[in-house]
């Protein structure tokens, strides 16, 4: 992703200063896959549910410190970009391509559900590097 697409959004939960990183496990991603668009898409990250429908901007995962961007590569690759508030106007991120495996969907030709079968280690920091 490039950083200037969501710089508006991510700035205000940066921080200049170091800040422990933070290695989360994201777990179950489904991507609901119409016409080459994300029609739908959850996951887990350290136990809380991410969900979201045409996301094309941060999401925030219900009531955790968790949020996500996602975009498609190509059916069955996508990049996922977790951030974690740990404090007031602080907090950690980084982007990783999450691989699926797709499989028909209910409605036509181009609806796909792709689901990751195996977990992805996300280590958080406050550069995301
Ligand atoms: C996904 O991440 C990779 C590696 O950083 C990058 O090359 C690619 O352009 C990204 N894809 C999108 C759709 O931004
Ligand atoms: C996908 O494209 C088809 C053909 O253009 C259209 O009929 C259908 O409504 C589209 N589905 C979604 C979910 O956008
Ligand atoms: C997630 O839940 C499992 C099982 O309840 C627990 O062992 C684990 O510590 C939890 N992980 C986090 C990050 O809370
Ligand atoms: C994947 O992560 C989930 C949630 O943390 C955990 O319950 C499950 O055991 C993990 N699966 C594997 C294969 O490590």
């Amino acid at each position: 992703m490039r950083f200037s697409t969501i710089s508006a959004i991510a700035l205000p939960i940066l921080s200049s200063f170091a800040l422990a990183d933070d290695t989360v496990t994201v777990s179950d991603l489904t991507v609901r896959n119409i016409n080459s668009t994300i029609y739908s898409v959850s996951f887990s990250v350290a136990n809380t549910t991410c969900s979201a429908s045409q996301p094309t901007a941060v999401v925030v995962c219900g009531d955790s410190p968790y949020r996500f961007y996602i975009e498609e590569n190509s059916l069955d690759s996508y990049n996922l970009t977790i951030y974690e508030q740990t404090g007031v106007a602080v907090g950690l991120y980084k982007e990783q391509e999450v691989s699926t495996i797709c499989r028909a969907g209910p409605t036509g030709a181009t609806d796909y559900v792709c689901q990751s079968f195996s977990n992805s280690t996300f280590t958080l920091t406050f550069d995301g590097q």
